[in-house]
């Protein structure tokens, strides 16, 4: 993997434009197998895991081909309903296909998906659904066959709202001749930009943004033409970047309503925002500490927000306490901030960060793709050379990182292969 030479100290200024969401286009690209034709997908971020989802899509034999910003998947030839484990360990959300080959070709053979080490990531509420729905899902040697009839019209309550299990469902129920209804749904907004790009293809669907999801399934699918939204976490790594750097930042591309729950706490923690239509900007001349973070499913504070956001309070003046409540071990990144002269002491899922005036450059290990974006951050605020090795992490989710920041003012740099 390669790494990033940042020389930190100097505040970024300038203007991003952010890209069409990660969370938003995985899910879509499994959903273009269920329309049989072309789906052409508009500001279709550079990152590694569209790369991977691309790889799995022309696995299972569908055609894919990208101009410019716009990926175009053709379906129509698709004939395999299995991904090979080499494929699935590359990302988390290769196990949203799963909904989609059963919806598809009412089989999948698949293996548990890989993604960053957040402590477990089982799948079971995403087979407990599916087996309600009437699937049968086995492992044996580790390998996950499941097979379905026919989807059965009914009720799936899920015990926690995961975002990966309610897109899953929606893509199997999308095959379900009759009603199904997906109570305690996320209400992330990345399903309902999948709602939207469904609706495009001709699905019946009601509730986006709710929690409870109806979805009248067995309709032939047609391709569509989609433009996703723009990624809240991307708006919200580069809003903690300029707030750990003192910066002034404007934002292009962005919901402000999506990211309520991270602009109230940097504007608590003395940054102005301000919020226009699909802008926003953030002005920080200084930084306190803030009221306890807390993360949450939406609306609450994103967990994917917890690890840049923490970045930028190690530097302000004051306590911060975050307790992660979604994942149950997604504190990698502190022992690294530590070493970089943040105060923080720590426990599984609780960090209490004192913030110092200064830290210092380090050399460290991205062990995470949020976890990296925040050591990022705090080299960007350190004063001197840092280097961040294993930075591939962050190229699975950010399109052209280092470029973008140069264009506000960082020196950042990275090297491949080292
Ligand atoms: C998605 C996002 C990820 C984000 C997360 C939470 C994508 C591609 N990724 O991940 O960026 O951090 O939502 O907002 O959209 N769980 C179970 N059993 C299951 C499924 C989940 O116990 O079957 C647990 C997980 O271990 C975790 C919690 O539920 O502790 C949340 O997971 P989930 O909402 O499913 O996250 P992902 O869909 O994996």
């Amino acid at each position: 993997m390669g790494q990033y030479e940042i020389i930190g100290g100097s505040p970024l200024r300038g203007e991003i434009r952010i890209h069409g969401a990660k969370n938003s286009v995985l899910p879509i690209l499994a959903a273009t197998l269920l329309c049989e034709s072309c789906c052409v997908i508009e500001d279709c971020p550079y990152i590694r895991d569209v790369d991977t989802a691309v790889e799995i899509l022309e696995h299972l034999g569908c055609r894919v081909q990208r101009r410019g910003s716009e990926l175009t998947v053709d379906s129509t030839a698709a004939n395999r309903w299995e991904i090979p484990p080499q494929l699935m360990g590359k990302m988390r959300g290769a196990i949203l296909f799963l909904g989609a080959l059963l919806s598809r070709f009412s089989q999948a053979r698949l293996s548990q998906p890989g993604g960053c080490p957040l402590g477990d990531r089982p799948i079971d509420l995403h087979l407990g659904g599916l087996g309600h729905m009437g699937a049968r899902c086995q492992f044996r040697d580790s390998v996950l066959y499941c097979q379905v009839d026919r989807f059965c019209p009914s009720t799936v309550a899920l015990p926690f709202p995961s975002v990966g299990a309610t897109e899953n469902l929606l893509l199997a129920a999308l095959s379900c001749p009759g009603e199904t209804v997906i109570c305690n749904a996320a209400r992330e907004p990345e399903i309902a930009d999948l709602m939207g790009f469904l609706r495009a293809c001709g699905a019946e669907l009601r509730g986006d943004g709710s929690s409870v999801l109806r979805i009248r399934g067995g309709k032939k699918l047609r391709g569509c033409r989609y433009r996703l939204m723009p990624d809240r976490m991307e708006a919200a790594t580069y809003l903690a970047a300029a707030a750990a750097t003192r910066g002034e930042l404007l934002l292009k591309n962005v919901r402000p309503e999506h990211l309520r729950a991270v602009t109230n706490v940097l504007q608590e923690a003395g940054c102005r925002i301000w919020e226009g239509s699909g802008e926003l900007s953030l002005h920080c001349h200084s930084l306190r500490g803030v009221s306890p973070i807390r993360t949450a499913p939406y609306d609450g504070f994103p967990t994917d927000a917890q690890a840049p956001v923490m970045a930028a309070m190690a530097t302000a003046e004051g306590t911060t306490v975050f307790e992660e409540t979604v994942f149950s071990d997604r504190m990698g990144h502190i022992p690294a901030l530590c070493a970089m002269g943040a105060k923080i002491s720590a426990a599984k899922r609780c960090a209490v960060v004192q913030g110092v005036p200064r830290l210092k450059p380090a050399r460290a290990c991205a062990t995470d793709l949020r976890g990296g974006a925040a050591l990022a951050i705090a080299m960007l605020a350190a004063p001197g050379r840092s280097i961040l090795r294993d930075a591939g992490h962050i190229c699975r989710g950010y399109e052209r990182f280092d470029a973008i920041l140069r264009t506000c003012g960082a020196q950042i740099q990275y090297t491949e292969g080292l």
